[in-house]
């Protein structure tokens, strides 16, 4: 059965991964999510204005009040800059599976930062959540996003034709990925990926 702490901080080398506050509407807004170049990978369209923002921001936020919620915001540890988001949702009770998604914004694309982020959620989800297997899918004309699947331990599972109409009306064939806690508690080369998980779980 999946346990339940919520968005705990999680600590990598280089990030922070945290709750998101309301504080941050302005920083989602102008890193990420108004950007085409982010949203075209995603089914939601780009934010137009930042009150679109302020009401994702302000859910996101109540949805910290469930344990069940784990939505992180993804902040650079020296510069205190937050630049992404990454989420586990669609928690299954019969399974104990769940989906991965993740954000970053354009600015700090291919510095590691996407592979680091979704290592300490994958570690997090399987090794103090015991969640029993982790999907994502991403559009085959993306394939950054597959790398970084890759590259946390994700194992590609086929290719579903026409899975997504993104905001633009384009439909896009979607590469989906999957990786199991027992292979990945087995294989496990990096038992202390997390520095520290912070709010009592660790
Ligand atoms: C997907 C995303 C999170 C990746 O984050 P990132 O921090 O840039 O990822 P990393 O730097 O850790 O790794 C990127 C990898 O993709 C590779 N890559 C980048 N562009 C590529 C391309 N066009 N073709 C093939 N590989 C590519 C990089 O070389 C790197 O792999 P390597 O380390 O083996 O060289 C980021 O691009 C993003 O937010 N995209 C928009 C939103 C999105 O796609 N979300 C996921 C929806 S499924």
């Amino acid at each position: 059965m999946v346990r339940f702490y919520g968005s705990p901080d999680l600590e990598t080398d280089r990030l922070i991964l945290r709750k998101l506050e309301l504080d941050d509407i302005q920083s989602v807004f102008d890193h990420w999510i108004s950007d085409e170049r982010i949203s075209d990978n995603r089914v939601s369209a780009a934010h137009k204005t930042v009150d679109e923002t302020k009401e994702r921001v302000k859910k996101i936020v109540r949805g910290y009040e469930s344990k069940a919620f784990c939505h992180w915001g993804i902040e650079l540890k020296e510069e205190g800059e937050l630049i992404g988001e990454i989420d586990l949702y669609d928690f299954d009770h019969s399974t104990g599976n769940c989906e991965v998604s993740y954000s970053l914004g354009f600015n700090w694309w291919n510095k590691g930062y996407g592979t680091e982020a979704l290592k300490a959620v994958v570690e997090f989800a399987f090794v103090h959540m015991n969640v029993h297997k982790i999907s994502a899918a991403h559009n085959t004309d993306n394939p950054a996003s597959g790398r970084i699947m890759e590259k946390a331990g994700m194992e590609q599972e086929g290719i579903i034709r026409h899975m997504i109409r993104n905001a633009k009306g384009q439909y896009k064939d979607c590469a989906v990925y999957g990786i199991l806690g027992e292979d990945y508690l087995r294989n496990r080369a990096q038992p202390n990926i997390l520095k520290g998980i912070q709010d009592g779980t660790g």
